[in-house]
């Protein structure tokens, strides 16, 4: 990784003498956690599976325990995974500068808030959260957590499924979530990209907006993305190799 080590050292001091950082992730950031991306060829989640299926509302409709049993199984991966070398280089930097790092992630584990980015802005959802998939016709709300063991559970008053807390596609981010990384992305000095493909938006969009800012936007990525244009430079490694480098 010689040829890596000038850009590298460039970007370090500019984060290192930055007031204000964003790092926005996907998928690729828990890859060495044992977490599969979505678009990696052959390993991504839907090279194997149709997100139409897994992945809608419609799709849960038409088979819910389907889709239950097959985020049942993700939510598993997620609670035995651990936060890799890279999770813990963007916690360890905010402990030590608190108030600099605003990490923005479309993941829907938890590893970025276990490493210490508690307020990590999540633009998907979280994996390990259910909610109701309709508002309660009962006017009132009934717990999930009441909502016993069947697969998926359902409401013993009023028949209401439990879905994952995940956004889906044709589905609205989580309120202020969009808005909370637009903030970041504008505010920054720095601008870190790491693990996306930079195919969903609005989440795509965040480069650009860090980029119109004035942030220097660089990306981790050990293959091409949709957005490596948008970037003053690109980091040709992963998440556990580069990040502990350039906030360590
Ligand atoms: P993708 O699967 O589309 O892209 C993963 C990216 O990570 C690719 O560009 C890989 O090259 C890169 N990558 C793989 N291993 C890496 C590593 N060790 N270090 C760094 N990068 C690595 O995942 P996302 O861009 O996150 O939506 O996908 C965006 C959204 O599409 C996801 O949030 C998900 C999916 O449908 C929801 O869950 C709503």
């Amino acid at each position: 990784m010689a040829e890596l080590d000038d850009p590298v050292r460039d970007l370090r001091e500019r984060i290192a003498a930055a007031s204000r950082v964003c790092v926005l992730t996907g998928a690729g950031m828990s890859a060495e956690s044992g977490i599969a991306t979505f678009r990696d060829a052959l390993t991504g989640l839907w090279s194997r599976f149709d997100p139409a299926r897994l992945a809608s509302e419609e799709g849960f409709r038409a088979d819910p325990q389907l889709v239950w049993d097959w985020y049942a199984e993700r939510r598993e991966g997620v609670r035995q995974a651990q936060p890799n070398a890279g999770h813990r280089a963007l916690g360890d930097f905010a402990r030590r500068r608190p108030g600099v790092l605003t990490v923005v992630s479309q993941n829907v584990d938890d590893l970025h808030q276990r490493a210490g980015n508690a307020d990590t802005v999540r633009l998907h959802g979280d994996i390990l959260a259910d909610r109701w998939l309709e508002p309660c016709r009962r006017g009132r709300a009934c717990d999930p957590a009441a909502a016993g063991i069947d697969r998926p559970p359902r409401c013993a008053e009023c028949g209401n499924l439990v879905r994952p807390g995940v956004v889906w596609f044709g589905e609205m981010l989580p309120p202020g979530a969009i808005e909370a990384a637009e903030r970041a992305a504008r505010a920054a000095e720095v601008m870190l990209v790491v693990g996306t493909s930079g195919a969903v938006w609005p989440a795509a969009g965040l480069a650009a907006t860090a980029r119109r800012g004035g942030a220097r936007v660089a990306i981790v990525n050990p293959h091409a993305s949709e957005i490596d244009g948008e970037a003053h430079v690109v980091l040709r490694g992963t998440a556990a190799q580069l990040l502990p480098r350039l906030f360590g």
